[in-house]
């Protein structure tokens, strides 16, 4: 029976005082209430300052309570080397993470991730048994002009191309349409989402690990998105900053597919 995927990044927020007491908190939940984490599976991107700290106060991979998982927002495709600025997979597993997120839009836009940098950095991550959780999502004038699906399916196909069946089994995707993230963003209606959703279920069927949704994700809507039933779970940003939010969509998981999603 497959969890529902229900994750958090942090981007570029939290100081290690706050971090250490989201990560406490959630801890304690997770213990007190383990219900929280028998539909979902819950998982947690610091940034790198904190992850240790938030690696400490949850415990080593195998003992975090609720089988929380951790990740890194980026990293490197070498191991090791002079990369000014940047940590590698080894590092960030080495540091607690088990999930590197990989090509998320503001790295695209900002920091000129490519998808030929996607596909070397989804290569390093399954190198050193982490998950790559791909994002990919279109622009709104490429939505506009009715190009979304081939638009993020070129995205996906292009970061995993190559791939084994048992490599692609590990990759976690998330549709995150640019237009609909952040606070700039616009929520999407469900219909929005369908197509592409369904283009990306179509292309890579049960073959991946699974298959997530992001941008503007709410309490307010999350049972809607919950509904979709190509959805394997939720990928949030500002809904989860504070650990209530969290855990208020962690209660919200719906029951497990038992045949995972239908392809
Ligand atoms: P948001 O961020 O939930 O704050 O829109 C989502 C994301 O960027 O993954």
């Amino acid at each position: 029976m497959k969890k529902y995927w229900i994750g958090t990044s942090w981007k570029m927020n939290f100081t290690l005082d706050e971090a250490i007491s989201y990560a406490k908190g959630l801890a304690f939940a997770l213990t007190a209430e383990p219900e929280l984490a028998v539909r979902a599976q819950p998982f947690v991107i610091p940034p790198m300052t904190a992850l240790v700290s938030v690696s400490q106060e949850l415990g080593a991979r195998s003992e975090r309570p609720g089988g929380l998982k951790l990740g890194v927002q980026n990293a490197h495709w070498e191991d090791s080397g002079a990369w000014t600025g940047e940590i590698s997979v080894p590092q960030a597993v080495d540091a607690g993470a088990e999930i590197v997120e990989i090509g998320h839009s503001e790295r695209r836009e900002f920091f000129n991730e490519t998808i030929r940098t996607t596909r070397l950095k989804v290569l390093a991550a399954l190198r050193h048994s982490a998950i790559p959780l791909l994002c990919v999502g279109e622009p709104l004038e490429v939505r506009d002009r009715g190009g979304a699906a081939e638009y993020i399916l070129s995205q996906a196909a292009g970061a995993l191309r190559g791939l084994s069946a048992a490599q692609l089994n590990a990759v976690l995707i998330a549709y995150e349409p640019i237009w609909a993230i952040g606070s700039t963003g616009r929520p999407a209606e469900v219909y929005e989402l369908e197509e592409p959703l369904r283009a990306l279920r179509e292309h890579f069927g049960n073959g991946i690990q699974g298959l997530l949704y992001g941008g503007s994700v709410s309490l307010g809507n999350a049972q809607e998105l919950m509904a979709i039933d190509i959805l394997d779970g939720l990928f949030v940003g500002r809904a989860a900053w504070t650990l209530e939010g969290y855990l208020e969509l962690l209660r919200a998981a719906p029951a497990p597919r038992v045949t995972g999603a239908s392809s």
